[in-house]
This record gives C-alpha cells, sequence and structure tokens, in this order.
C-alpha cells in the first residue's frame, strides 16, 4: 500500500500545479501508458503473495479510479478556463455605434419582378424560367411564327451565327414552349426575364424585361384572361379602378390577339396612371393558337388556355414615376440611390408591395 500511496501522492501533487492541458495529458501518460506507473503496478498482481494478492488488486483499483476521475475533472476544468478566455477575448460589444457603410439599393426593374411574382403566386402561378440566348425554334417557328412570316422581321433580332439558329430571345414566350415540353397540361405559370431587340428610344432599349404569362386546362376562355389581368394591374398599382382598354390586335402565336393599354396623364412632368387621356401600352395577349399547343403534343381540342407578355420596365416606369426607359439602364448611382428599394423590405401581397 506505501508504495501506491506514494505514487497517489506525488501524482495528486503534479496534478494540482499543472495547469495546461499538455502537461495534464503528460500526467496520464506517465500513469496509464503502457510503461505507466499504474499499468506497471497492475502487471505485478501475477507475481504477488497470494495471501497479499486481493487486498493489493483492490487498494489498485480504488486508487486507479481514483487518478483517473481526478484527471478526467481537471481536463474538463482547464478545458471550461481556455473556452472561457477565448469567449472574454472574442467579445462583441453590441452598444457599440455601427460602422458607416453605404447599404446598396434594389433596382426598381428587380422590385417590379419581385412584386409581379408575389401578385401571381397568390392566384396561383408558379415560376419558370428559360435562358436568354435561344434558338430559332423555340423563339419562332414553334411559336407558329414560320420562316419568312412578316413578325419575324418585327422583332428586329439580335442574330448570333450565321444561320440564324442562335439569337438573343426578343420575348419571354420561347419560354411557353419549353415549359409545355417538359410537362403535361395543366400550366399556370409565369416567366419573368430578359428579352432583347435591336430597338432604342425613350421608350425602348435594346435589352428590356418582359414576364410571360400561360394558362393551359380544360374550359379556359378569354373571360378568364381578362379577369387574370385585370386582378393583376389592380393588384400592381394598388388602386380599385383602374383605366384599361383592350386593342383588337395579331400575334402568330395566339387567336384572337389583344393589345392592353393603361391610362394616365402628365402633371408637372410626372406620371399620373389611371386619369387622364393619354394610352400607353403595357402588354400583348390571346388565347393560344392550337398551332402553338399541336407543336408541344397537346391537344387543342382537349386543352386551351391564354397567354400574355407583361413590358416589366414599361409598368415599373408607370408606377414610380420614371419617364425614360433608358435611365433604368444607365447605371447612375445618384438614380438609383434615388429610385431604389430599401433590400430588407421584400415586397409581399399582406404587407404591400411599395412602401
Ligand atoms: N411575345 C409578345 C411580344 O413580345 C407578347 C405576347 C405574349 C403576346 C403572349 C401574346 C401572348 O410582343
Amino acid at each position: 500500500m506505501s508504495e501506491l500511496k506514494k505514487i497517489k501522492d506525488e501524482f495528486l501533487s503534479k496534478l494540482k500545479e499543472s495547469s495546461d492541458l499538455s502537461e495534464i495529458n503528460k500526467i496520464k501518460s506517465e500513469l496509464f501508458g503502457k510503461n505507466g506507473l499504474i499499468s506497471l503496478q497492475f502487471k505485478k498482481i501475477g507475481i504477488i503473495a497470494e495471501s497479499e494478492r486481493k487486498q493489493f488488486a483492490s487498494d489498485l483499483n480504488v486508487i486507479k479510479d481514483e487518478l483517473q476521475n481526478l484527471i478526467n475533472l481537471k481536463i474538463d476544468k482547464v478545458e471550461n478556463l481556455e473556452i472561457n478566455k477565448k469567449l472574454e477575448k472574442e467579445k462583441v460589444d453590441i452598444t457599440l455605434p455601427e460602422r458607416s457603410f453605404v447599404r446598396g439599393k434594389i433596382h426598381p426593374v428587380s422590385q417590379t419582378i419581385d412584386e409581379i411574382s408575389s401578385i401571381f403566386s397568390e392566384i396561383g402561378f408558379s415560376v419558370e424560367e428559360g435562358p436568354d440566348v435561344e434558338n430559332e425554334y423555340n423563339n419562332f417557328t414553334a411559336l407558329n411564327t414560320p420562316d419568312n412570316h412578316p413578325a419575324r422581321d418585327m422583332h428586329d433580332t439580335f442574330y448570333l451565327d450565321e444561320k440564324k439558329q442562335i439569337l438573343l430571345r426578343t420575348h419571354t414566350s420561347p419560354v411557353q414552349i419549353r415549359t409545355m415540353l417538359k410537362d403535361k397540361p395543366p400550366f399556370k405559370i409565369i416567366a419573368p426575364g430578359r428579352t432583347y431587340r435591336s430597338d432604342s428610344d425613350q421608350t425602348h432599349a435594346p435589352m428590356f424585361h418582359q414576364v410571360e404569362g400561360l394558362h393551359i386546362d380544360k374550359n379556359i376562355n378569354m373571360g378568364h384572361l381578362k379577369g387574370c389581368l385585370n386582378y393583376f394591374i389592380k393588384e400592381f398599382f394598388e388602386v380599385d379602378k383602374i383605366k384599361m382598354r383592350f386593342r383588337p390586335s395579331h400575334f402568330p402565336f395566339t387567336e384572337p390577339s389583344a393589345e392592353v393599354d393603361i391610362g394616365y396623364e402628365m402633371k408637372d412632368g410626372k406620371i399620373i396612371v389611371g386619369e387622364g387621356d393619354k394610352w400607353l401600352e403595357i402588354l400583348g395577349c390571346g388565347m393560344v393558337h392550337p398551332n402553338v399547343l399541336k407543336n408541344v403534343k397537346i391537344n387543342p381540342k382537349n386543352f386551351q388556355g391564354y397567354a400574355f407578355g407583361i413590358g416589366i420596365d414599361r409598368l415599373a416606369m408607370l408606377k414610380y414615376g420614371i419617364n425614360d426607359l433608358r435611365s433604368f439602364f444607365d447605371c447612375d448611382y445618384r438614380w438609383l440611390n434615388h429610385f431604389g428599394f430599401d433590400p430588407l423590405d421584400v415586397p409581399t401581397n399582406y404587407r404591400g408591395l411599395s412602401r
């Protein structure tokens, strides 16, 4: 016992004095390692006189447990101390004033896209996407606009190859084709995105934004289209009444087709929506042409529907009183600061769209 007690006393004082993990681990291996003092004592059990063996083994186990427990406790204590020291050092004083930094603004076009998506999602539309670089088939042929169709010239297309097979999409309508080829009807989707035409003046830019809408199901008619657009325009402008007119028009991929204008007036150089006698065209729409449905292997006798393409930039101009489309794409920081939106104020229908 006296030898065991000596070991115990010696290591207890060593343990008391040690204050870092590597020291404690060293003590641990000096005791319990392969040639550790306690391990060696265990080897002695076999050669000790039989009369003393039982007592010795029992004492040895008691001391072993005691030392092991003490070492583990000490390790916990030192680890805790180290964590606390680290926490103390890395403490953040949240009462300090914020560092001055310039917060970015959300571009009115991005804000408008978020608003539009939010409004349509309320009535069951989901969002689809397609690429800016399209093939000629999706952009024209599948949309009932074959080669040499006069509508192709009207689009002022940017072609990307000599064979005129690859182009920058001139509208978001190719997403109709992509969506209908991918899945089976019914469809109820919108597809916002960039579109391109070689055109530039106060109300046209070579790159602009559209949102496509497509609703295909059984027995969908022009009344559904009007109801849907009426709901959308009112929600978007956050008013109960709006001046809106449907003008007969022509698109190869819809029959019948219409264009929709919104009534507005100019007051002190600002646009006021819903009053006055000026009209701004904001969208094209119609019932999806049976040939388009056939091109995506849908039987037009079983499924019908409507489609629309809204000019996003023009909607944003009307809503936020911006009178030159080109200013959207000037990248003028002062302009963005004035017309931009707080990034944390994401538009939702229940909280209001454009505070
Ligand atoms: N794609 C047409 C355009 O860009 C708009 C449109 C979309 C018309 C869907 C009808 C149906 O002018």
